[in-house]
């Protein structure tokens, strides 16, 4: 088999952003987009000769031509060994555990997480390093700079792998390796769970709905909710994925997972509802009548997480993302655990993970995880809702109300404004920046402002500084709003504002959020001018 030398010439925008490189899928179909960003991932990492690697992704639409260049150019760049989930498919934790079960150099995982999928959706490829979590800033620094100097890349001449069927096949010298993208997976989940108490649950009659929104978990889903613990047949749903993800937005929130909300707002609602996103590392819970935020949520599981017996020792620590609501920290205090306040983005947790001084992380964007995998975990985390539930034998909305009696509730919720003009958003970032030393003292929409500041985060691990982490306010009565640009999107600016109030008055703890919010959302509004400049009256989406 021939290895040839393409010439090329960089290309730009192939910067990684949160999570790996995104892109329109039609921008990843253009000549050499993947070739050159590959190479240049190898670059970045001091190329691949004689390393292993795994391979896999959400299945969307491109994913499978993507995989067979990418065994290519591994081929031609002299790796020893490729392990890929048949079909090219694996859910980001399921790579992860992979690269660790297998002490590998680290994976490529091809997938734009909960954006749409298909010709006219998003493609994204992300590395990850050998201890299983996305690359951290000084490793896609390199990536980046590679690809802003390439000039060639290498790719084998060769007929398709046959990916379909399991077993070991070569590429030149490279042996590729198509396993099972869930039974590794399913092995870890067993380990980690009571899944004895979660089959006695389901074989008492307990209802559920997976809501698998056609994208990877499906699989993963069946095998383990349906065959291994026993929830009835159609328990899944949307559980066969599809390169555009049934045409739908695979994103785990109330608004996208709507078909979801309804069914657990129903006559006839099932006692638990989940769901997850394109590949696998979100999550979203719900109870009958009852939308678990994703912040309370990983405040629940710290609470309750000696139910579940990986963890029956306790939590070495907890941590969460800046403008993740505080809900945890309150965990933290009773359970004495250290809490770390991080930077948005999963890789952010890694060195606490590696270091051991967090067990358990989580993130207002619907991830939770633990030091299990180096990703966030969305199966994970609804098994780890069941151990509980299994173990506690109460409805889900009775163990919130008993979580907000004990720790006081964090009203939560995030307001996003999509497709904003890129200068606009950047200019009301810049200038509500400059006016945050002013504002401690002055009241604003009849609140108090109590400090302002922009979030920097110091790695106590590692030492490294990442600044400019979003902008945050805290006002007189415990409110907290914090506004950030979103990283993820692939197409005009993205503004989040992150709004929290805390409460402690037991006669107060069953309000509507966005009612317990409005407050807060005026402050929000008048301090940074958001409607006014965008011209926008509600958000796209709340959270
Ligand atoms: C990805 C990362 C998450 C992060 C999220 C933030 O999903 O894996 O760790 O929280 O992006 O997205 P944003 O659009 O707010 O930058
Ligand atoms: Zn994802």
């Amino acid at each position: 088999m021939d290895i040839i030398t393409v010439e090329t010439q960089p290309i730009a925008g192939q910067k990684p952003g949160t999570s790996g490189l995104r892109k329109k899928t039609r921008t990843f179909m253009e000549p050499h987009f993947l070739e050159n960003f590959v190479q240049s991932i190898w670059t970045g990492i001091g190329g691949v000769a004689g390393k292993t690697l795994v391979l896999g992704g959400d299945g969307r639409y491109f994913s499978d031509r993507a995989a067979q260049v990418i065994l290519r150019m591994a081929a031609a760049s002299g790796a020893a060994r490729i392990i890929v989930g048949q079909n090219a498919l694996l859910s980001t934790p399921a790579a992860s555990h992979l690269i660790r079960k297998h002490g590998t150099d680290g994976g490529v995982i091809l997938s734009a997480s909960h954006n749409p999928g298909g010709p006219d959706g998003d493609f994204g490829v992300k590395f990850n390093t050998p201890n299983g979590g996305p690359a951290a800033e000084n490793v896609t620094s390199k990536i980046h700079a590679a690809s802003e100097k390439i000039t060639t890349y290498r790719i084998m001449e060769a007929q398709d792998i046959d990916l379909a069927t399991l077993g070991t096949k070569s590429l030149g010298r490279t042996e590729i390796e198509v396993v099972d993208p869930v039974a590794d997976y399913a092995e870890l989940m067993e380990e980690i769970f009571d899944f004895d108490a979660i089959a006695a649950l389901f074989a008492g009659g307990f209802r559920m709905r997976f809501d698998a929104m056609h994208a990877v978990t499906g699989p993963y889903a069946h095998a383990i909710l349906e065959t291994r613990l026993g929830a009835a047949p159609g328990t899944v749903v949307n559980g066969t994925p599809s390169p555009d993800f049934g045409g739908g937005h695979p994103d785990p929130n109330p608004i996208w997972a709507k078909d979801l909300m309804d069914a657990m707002h129903g006559a006839d609602a099932p006692d638990f509802g989940a769901a997850s996103d394109g590949d696998g590392d979100r999550n979203m819970i719900v109870g009958r009548n009852c939308y678990v935020t994703p912040s309370d949520s990983v405040a629940v599981l710290a609470a309750n997480a000696t139910l579940a017996p990986r963890y029956a020792g306790g939590l070495k620590g907890v941590a969460r993302s800046m403008p993740t609501s505080r809900a945890l920290d309150r965990v933290a205090l009773r359970l004495e655990c250290n809490a770390y306040e991080t930077p948005t983005g999963w890789k952010f947790f890694g060195n606490l993970l590696d270091a051991g001084r967090a067990t358990l992380c989580g993130e207002e964007s619907a991830g939770t995880g633990s030091d299990h995998v180096r990703e966030k975990d969305g199966l994970w985390a609804v098994l780890f809702w069941l151990n509980i539930l299994a173990a506690r034998k109460i409805p889900v909305a009775e163990l919130l109300e008993d979580h907000w009696r004990t720790y006081g509730r964090n009203y939560y919720s995030r307001h996003d404004y999509e497709g904003v003009d890129a200068e606009t958003a950047a200019a009301l970032i810049d200038d509500l920046r400059a006016r945050l030393p002013d504002l401690p003292g002055q009241t604003v929409a009849g609140q108090e402002i109590e400090w302002a500041d922009e979030f920097a985060y110091d790695d106590p691990v590692d030492g490294s500084r990442a600044e400019q982490q979003g902008l945050r306010l805290a006002t007189r009565p415990g409110g907290r709003i914090v506004f950030r640009l979103s990283g993820t999107g692939t197409e005009g600016a993205t503004i989040r504002v992150y709004l929290e109030t805390e409460e402690t008055d037991p006669a107060k703890l069953d309000r509507d959020p966005q009612e317990a919010l409005a407050g807060i959302v005026a402050v929000a509004d008048a301090v940074s001018g958001l409607s006014e400049r965008t011209g926008r009256t509600a958000p796209d989406v709340i959270t």
